[in-house]
């Protein structure tokens, strides 16, 4: 068996609610553009969710992120050497993570995530799967910053941040995340990175407004979450899921339609919407070859390689920590 170890916790209130959460949804429905970050999507019934999703026909990031895995694993593996701590942002159900650690030979394994359940199982699973291998998992939000465990310190590190979650930040956001691992995984470090290519709108539409409704079903729960985490009592049979590109951010968007007018509470506090009015609760930006190449060096890192011969188009992108130079 490979060995886990202790996993930390984030931080909870006397109601054992994340306090991020409840500050988030109250600051985010009491703007004009009623808002609510995506990253409170994934309680146990929302990291399910999106688990049925990446199964989706139409869902073709994940399929086409695990074709480009298998068909370079070899050539990945030379590029980034054996010997390395992988460290996993956003891990999940860790599904494409055995590609990797099976190719490249590493020296321990550290999922981030901020789903307990969904990393303890997962830690497990690879533990069984990956004998002797240290795997460290940390229960954290990767959004902010992690203290890494001490044990990798001294480790060379690939940093592996696959599903193009990147995609879900506004370039702001990205590039600040960026640059803080970038930070956290210190000099002489590696980061292969899954980003999304923008393409027919059909096909990216589609892929967040499924026919079996499972999108739909995953926005919606973000409701279902506040009602159950919040004690709020929001109408969630009132809103429909609407999914649409953005062109100008070359993005798209996910919104909770209200379908009527309507009342609601969270917290005791009071909220109301207007029918048509929406909570946007998601951003998937979508990259050209060249701006995720400028992404990654606003963040601090050089791409090395890229590989994404996919289709439908998806890129793996490995990158190094950029040196410091004050020359232009
Ligand atoms: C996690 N993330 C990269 C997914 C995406 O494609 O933006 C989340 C998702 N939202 C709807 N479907 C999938």
């Amino acid at each position: 068996m490979g060995v886990v170890r202790q996993l930390r916790q984030i931080s909870a209130d006397d109601a054992g609610v994340d306090t991020a959460f409840r500050a988030d949804v109250h600051a985010g429905l009491s703007q004009a553009q009623k808002a609510v970050p995506a990253r409170w999507f994934y309680d146990t019934t929302g990291s399910a969710l999106f688990e049925d999703i990446t199964a989706l026909p139409e869902y073709y990031p994940t399929r086409s992120e695990t074709d480009l895995l298998k068909r370079h694993a070899g050539e990945m593996a030379a590029a980034i050497g054996p010997g390395r701590a992988v460290v996993e942002l956003g891990s999940g159900s860790s599904t494409k993570t055995p590609l990797l650690l099976e190719a490249i030979t590493p020296s321990a394994y550290v999922p981030v995530d901020i789903s307990g359940d969904f990393l303890r199982d997962s830690a497990a699973a690879l533990a069984a799967r990956f004998p002797g291998l240290p795997i460290y998992p940390v229960e954290a939000d990767f959004t902010q910053r992690v203290a890494l465990p001490r044990e990798i310190c001294p480790l060379p590190k690939l940093g592996f941040f696959p599903g193009s979650t990147i995609g879900n930040m506004v370039a702001r956001t990205a590039v600040d995340l960026l640059r803080s691992w970038r930070e956290a995984l210190g000099d002489g470090s590696l980061l292969l990175i899954g980003i999304d290519r923008i393409k027919d709108i059909g096909i990216l539409e589609r892929a967040y407004d499924d026919p079996a409704g499972v999108t739909a079903a995953f926005n919606l729960n973000l409701l279902d979450r506040i009602n159950r985490e919040l004690g709020g009592d929001i109408p969630v049979d009132n809103f429909i899921h609407r999914a649409v590109w953005n062109d100008v951010h070359a993005r798209i968007e996910m919104h909770l339609v209200a379908a009527c007018d309507m009342d609601f509470t969270v917290d005791g506090r009071a909220y109301h919407m207007a029918k048509g009015e929406t909570i946007h609760s998601e951003n998937s930006h979508k990259y050209g070859p060249r701006d995720a190449n400028l992404l990654l060096r606003a963040g601090g890192w050089t791409p090395l390689a890229t590989w994404d011969d996919a289709d439908p188009a998806f890129a793996l992108i490995l990158a190094q920590a950029t040196e410091f130079r004050s020359a232009p």
